[in-house]
């Protein structure tokens, strides 16, 4: 029987694995989820009800309630987002609130494409195609000030390249779904990629997967 195709995309912050995991989306047909999304909505509504973003039980309340369809909004992109978020991300009893929800939209007959920090670990530890993408923490940042600048952000190039260096070391530090690369996963610098040959590159990877996944 042939497996649905499930791609687990893992990497470091701005390493522009959303921008892959969306082009393999389109490409393949398949649904997508951006599993920062949680994370980040969880870190912004704990802060929205004026609470701390070290209390675990509220965050674990708040990420037992969450809105899946209010997921892709801007009020998630920005700077204070992405920090709340991963401070929230670091409680084990926030990743078992939103473990199910993620593992039960990798088990949909159609396949998936899911992008975050734990997937090819935790998530879907069974994808047929893992990648785990990266870049330089310099080209990151570069890329994430664009993007935020773009969105009317006022923040300097150094103060991005710092928010990452410090997002890069609690994320994988933590204890809980640290962020690792899986022993099968595929790496992916794009450090030195533009938006294309980063996607064509993905999809070879894939390519390659189905061709192994299929026997
Ligand atoms: O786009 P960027 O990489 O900056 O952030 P994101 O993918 O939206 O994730 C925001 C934060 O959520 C990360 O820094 C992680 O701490 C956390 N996260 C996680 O722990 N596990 C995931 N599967 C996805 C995100």
């Amino acid at each position: 029987m042939i497996r649905p195709l499930v791609i687990a995309v893992d990497g470091p912050a701005a390493s522009g694995k959303g921008t892959i995991a969306a082009g393999l989306a389109r490409v393949y047909g398949l649904p997508q989820l951006d599993t920062g999304l949680l994370y980040r909505a969880v870190g912004v509504a704990v802060l929205a009800k004026g609470g701390r973003l070290d209390d675990e039980g509220l965050a674990a309340q708040v990420a037992k309630t969450l809105d899946l369809t209010l997921l892709d909004i801007p009020a998630h992109r920005t700077r204070a987002a992405g920090e709340a978020a991963s401070q929230v991300a670091v409680h084990p009893a926030v990743r078992l609130a939103l473990l199910e929800a993620q593992q039960a939209f990798a088990r949909q007959p159609t396949g998936a494409v899911i992008d975050g920090r734990d997937i090819g670990t935790v998530i879907a530890p069974n994808a047929i195609a893992k990648l785990f993408v990266t870049a330089s923490p310099e080209v990151r940042a570069q890329r994430r000030w664009k993007q935020l600048s773009g969105q009317g952000e006022t923040v300097s190039l150094a103060e991005v390249l710092e928010d990452i260096r410090i997002r890069d070391a609690r994320d994988s530090a933590r204890d809980s779904a640290p962020l690792t690369r899986a022993d099968d996963a595929i790496l992916l610098d794009t450090s030195r990629m533009t938006i294309d040959e980063a996607a064509d590159a993905a999809r070879r990877i894939v390519e390659a997967a189905r061709i192994r996944s299929n026997g």
